[in-house]
């Protein structure tokens, strides 16, 4: 059986992705492929529990270092457990955030710096993704989003010098990784964000086979 594929859409809070990942999903489903959707933190039960201490408002006291271990943790058993049997059994695997996440906010954002991209690369033990769409739309436009809607979490509620920092992070990304990053323009509507995901991801599927 052939490899599937392995997909994560990431951006900073409040950028769309969740909604345009959904959607992304139901679309390929469409076309007859086999699809796992799938979100970090969390994935699988054990992960879920570890997203419930990192996203809980009431740990003020969370440590830096704490935190992006426990991003790492999560990650490698919902690599181990979903993420690599499904991309083994043919499937096209969709997540809502991966390990760029960790770089962008735990990386640049909380000023961890390189060591968070070696623990992770323990973690997910060589799962990278094959393409990863990066939503983009500058944080203030984003945070107003969540905010306005009251459902802010813990990280949600940081100040928006580290949001900024976010969206640096995630701009150097795509940069250091053009092979593997596909920016897409978040500022439109709903339709018009996901037909540029659609567009995209077919020409870089034809560039691939060709
Ligand atoms: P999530 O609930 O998925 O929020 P969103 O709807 O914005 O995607 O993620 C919760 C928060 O966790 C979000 O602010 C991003 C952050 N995060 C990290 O800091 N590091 C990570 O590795 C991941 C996966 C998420």
């Amino acid at each position: 059986m052939s490899r599937g594929l392995f997909i994560s859409f990431e951006g900073t809070d409040g950028s769309g992705k969740t909604t345009q990942y959904r959607l992304f999903a139901e679309y390929l489903v469409s076309l007859g492929y086999e699809v796992v959707t799938t979100r970090e933190p969390g994935g699988t039960p054990i992960s879920e529990k570890i997203r419930g201490i990192i996203l809980d408002p009431e740990n003020t006291e969370m440590d830096d270092m704490t935190e992006a271990l426990l991003f790492a943790a999560g990650r490698a058993q919902h690599v181990a457990q979903l993420i690599r049997p499904s991309v083994e059994a043919g499937k096209i695997v969709l997540c809502d955030r991966f390990m760029d996440s960790s770089i962008a906010y735990q990386g640049y954002a909380r000023g961890l710096g390189d060591c968070v991209r070696i623990i992770n690369e323990y973690a997910v033990a060589g799962m990278q993704p094959d393409l990863t769409f990066l939503l983009d739309l500058p944080p203030q436009a984003g945070r107003s989003r969540n905010v306005k809607a009251g459902k802010a979490d813990r990280l949600e509620k940081q100040a928006m010098e580290f949001h900024s920092k976010v969206y640096e992070g995630y701009k150097k990304l795509a940069e250091i990784y053009p092979d593997r990053f596909i920016v897409i323009d978040a500022d439109g509507s709903i339709e018009e964000v996901q037909a540029r995901i659609r567009r995209e991801f077919f020409e870089r599927k034809a560039t691939r086979s060709e």
